[in-house]
C-alpha cells in the first residue's frame, strides 16, 4: 500500500455507551479523522476523554453507534460482529497497558495465542513466534511462564503478541503507564522500528516521553469526546 493511502479513516464516529438507560454516555461526538499508511501517531487526552473507546473503534473490537469508520480498506460500520472479529484477527495488534498476558501460560504460548483461532499448526506457531521472540531479545524466556518474568520483558511478549499475525495497524493503550523511564524509552524505540517496517502505529497515551517521541508524525488531541484542534 502507497504511503499516501489513509490506513485509518473515521468520518463522524459517535460512540454513545448504554444508550437509552439512565447510564448513558456519548463516549465521541461526531469524531473524524485519518492516520496515513505507514505512519505513527499519539492520541492524546485526560483520562475520560475518549481514548480508550477511539481505540477500540479503530481496532474493531466495538462498532461506532454512528458514523463511519474505514480500517485497513474496510468499511466497518455495517459488518456484522462476527467479520469485526475476523478483521480485527487479521488487520489489528493490540497492545494494552497491563500486557493482559496469561501468567500460567509459557511465554510463547502467551505470543502465539492470536494464532489459535486462525487455524495455524503447532510447528508453525513455534516457528513464528520463536523468531519474534529472537527479534526482540527474549526467545531465552521462551519456555518460562509468562508469570514469572521482568516487566520489561512482559513488555517485549505484549509486543510481540501483538505482532504475532503481522498485522498492518498496532495499536497500543497507554503501554507506558507501568514502565519506568528506561522501559518507556525502549518500548518507544521499538515503535519507531515498526513503523520503519512499514507499519500504522497509534498510541493513546498522555505520557511525555511518548508525546515528546520524535518519531511521531502527529499527536491528535482528544477532549470529551472530540478531536481539539484549539
Ligand atoms: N464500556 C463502557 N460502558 C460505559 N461507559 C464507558 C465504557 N467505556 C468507556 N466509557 C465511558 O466513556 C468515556 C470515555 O472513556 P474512555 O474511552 O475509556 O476514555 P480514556 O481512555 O481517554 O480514559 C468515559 O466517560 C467512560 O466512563
Ligand atoms: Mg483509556
Amino acid at each position: 500500500m502507497a504511503d499516501s493511502v489513509d490506513m485509518i479513516v473515521l468520518d463522524s464516529v459517535s460512540k454513545i455507551y448504554n444508550r437509552g438507560r439512565l447510564n448513558e454516555v456519548t463516549a465521541l461526538h461526531e469524531v473524524s479523522l485519518a492516520v496515513a499508511s505507514g505512519s505513527m501517531v499519539c492520541l492524546r487526552g485526560a483520562s475520560g476523554s475518549g481514548k480508550s473507546t477511539l481505540l477500540s473503534i479503530i481496532g474493531c473490537v466495538i462498532p461506532p453507534s454512528s458514523g463511519r469508520a474505514i480500517i485497513a480498506g474496510k468499511p466497518l460500520s455495517r459488518l456484522p460482529d462476527r467479520f469485526l472479529t475476523i478483521h480485527r484477527r487479521s488487520h489489528i495488534g493490540f497492545i494494552f497497558q497491563q500486557f493482559n498476558v496469561l501468567p500460567e501460560l509459557t511465554v510463547l504460548d502467551n505470543v502465539t495465542l492470536p494464532l489459535l483461532p486462525l487455524g495455524v499448526g503447532p510447528a508453525e506457531r513455534r516457528r513464528r513466534g520463536g523468531e519474534l521472540l529472537a527479534g526482540l531479545g527474549i526467545d531465552h524466556r521462551a519456555s518460562f511462564p509468562a508469570g514469572q518474568i521482568s516487566g520489561g520483558e512482559l513488555q517485549r511478549v505484549a509486543i510481540a503478541r501483538a505482532l504475532i499475525n503481522d498485522p498492518p495497524i498496532i495499536l497500543a493503550d497507554e503501554p507506558t503507564a507501568h514502565l519506568d523511564s528506561k522501559l518507556s524509552r525502549e518500548f518507544m524505540a521499538t515503535m519507531a522500528e515498526l513503523k520503519r517496517g512499514g507499519k500504522t502505529i497509534v498510541i493513546a497515551s498522555h505520557d511525555s516521553l511518548v508525546t515528546d517521541s520524535p518519531d511521531l508524525d502527529r499527536i491528535i488531541n482528544v477532549k470529551d469526546g472530540r478531536i481539539d484542534v484549539s
